[in-house]
């Protein structure tokens, strides 16, 4: 597995004693319990976190449910659109996931919860990532709280105890919903290693976000209450359960390297070229064999003569999925919010009939789309082909442009093939649909 990038920088919160592994009384003369929490057994991003209470004292283990996805059409490779947009709300912000792709090294999962956790969970499994489509909440975790809101990505590093809350949903707010990557090899999701130095870890200039975009936890960190409290454990494709005698998050302060935080889309500065930008300009997040990418609103490309769709392309390496989550999808055949569609390596894709022509002369985009890009297939679930949307595969078929070759034989180039006037063909496009309304591209790959 190769070495990923990692949290850049140092932070903490709360009470820490001067030097590690001394000393840290509370005030009735009780130590603390001090914990490394490391990763790639020690060498890799570590935090030192400060308890009440030993964290070894849990008891009562007990096996709840297999979570481990089960995939169907393994053989099966065809261009797919799952429509998620009806989902109906059930269990809560961790039962209530649906698993709908995945494979060997990430799971993808919508959620729509329909009722609040009554205790706290971790994951030991691996990271997730978590981005919130609609709802404001709270994430109480062992390392501080996280206020989020719509369109924040969560970024929650394995083993962090954290209890999510969602507000309630006010009239005619839509239900709470959030689409979950995780990463199930083991591997850590972190900011791209091409955006941080090398001998800082600081994000770089050309870094399309950077730590002043990063939310981390705040106050308050510690409940220091007795009882019994459970805490559900994610590990070997099963939840289990245990009882604590007191809170879980009784820490009273860390500091380190890996904690939780939040990066809201929105802050997202997206890089736009004279020319169309390919897919990695977009990237937010990776880890070992997968990338998460944020597609936001933007002005497009500004040669005079810019194709500002992307071009046709197969992406050799990787199966591509994308989540729709808001904008103008009407030049996207059946695509709606909620939307995930997913393109495997074995075919190109790229823009729909039509879509490139009606583009031209556009000057901006309002769409706004999460993608996860993937190097080993990802294959559905049964969940996700009951929200099957089976003519996708079929939408590609039709003229690709009004001056393409016919069934008559007549040539791309052919003086009857023309563009209808020269401002079309110096790219000074007269005003079109398209551009009447540029908000109706689909610049999505
Ligand atoms: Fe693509």
């Amino acid at each position: 597995m190769r070495k990923m990038g990692e949290m850049p920088y140092y932070a903490k919160l709360g009470k820490i004693p001067a030097k590690r592994h001394i000393q840290f009384r509370r005030p009735d003369g009780g130590l603390y319990s001090e914990e490394v929490f490391g990763t790639e057994g020690f060498v890799g991003a570590t935090s030192t976190i400060y308890h009440l209470h030993p964290p070894t004292q849990v008891t009562g283990w007990r096996t709840l449910y297999k979570c481990a996805p089960e995939y169907v059409e393994v053989d099966v490779m065809r261009m797919r659109h799952t429509r998620s947009a009806a989902m109906p709300p059930k269990g809560d912000p961790v039962t209530g996931r649906v698993v709908l792709f995945g494979n060997s090294d990430c799971e993808l999962s919508v959620c729509v919860p329909a009722e609040p956790m009554k205790y706290h969970f971790k994951n030991a499994t691996g990271d997730e990532c978590l981005f919130v489509h609609h709802g404001n909440g709270t994430l109480f975790t062992s390392f501080g709280t996280l206020k989020f809101r719509a369109r924040d990505y969560l970024v929650i590093p394995k083993g962090i105890v954290y209890r999510m809350v969602f507000d309630e949903a006010m009239d005619g707010e839509p239900n709470p919903r959030f689409l979950l990557i995780e990463s199930v090899n083991g591997s850590h999701i972190v900011p791209p290693s091409r955006y941080l130095s090398k001998a800082t870890r600081q994000f770089l200039e050309h870094a399309p976000y950077c730590e002043r975009d990063l939310r981390i936890p705040e106050l308050p960190l510690t409940y220091d209450k007795l009882g019994k409290f459970e805490v559900r454990i994610k590990s070997r494709s099963t939840v289990h359960a245990y009882d604590y005698t007191y809170h879980p998050l009784d820490v009273v302060g860390w500091d380190g390297c890996y904690f939780p935080y939040i990066f809201n889309i929105d802050d997202f500065s997206p890089i736009v070229g004279k020319h169309h930008m390919p897919p990695p300009t977009h990237q937010t997040f990776e880890a070992h064999n997968f990338v998460i990418c944020s597609f936001c609103p933007r002005p497009l490309d500004f040669h005079p003569q810019a194709i500002v769709v992307p071009y046709h392309h197969s992406n050799l390496d990787s199966d591509e999925i994308l989540y729709y989550v808001s904008g103008n999808y009407k030049a996207r055949k059946g695509i709606e919010s909620c939307s995930l569609t997913l393109h495997p390596q074995g075919i190109p894709h790229g823009p729909h009939p039509g879509t490139i022509e009606a583009s031209i002369g556009a000057t901006h985009t309002n769409e706004l789309a999460v993608m996860c890009d993937t190097f080993r297939p990802m294959f559905p679930t049964r969940a996700a082909l009951e929200m099957d949307d089976q003519a996708y595969p079929q939408s590609w078929i039709g003229a690709a442009a009004p001056f393409a070759a016919t069934s008559n034989g007549r040539a791309i180039g052919d003086s009857k093939s023309k563009p209808k006037n020269k401002k079309q063909a110096s790219g000074k496009q007269a005003p079109s649909a398209s551009a009447a309304n540029p908000s109706g591209n689909a610049d999505t790959w």
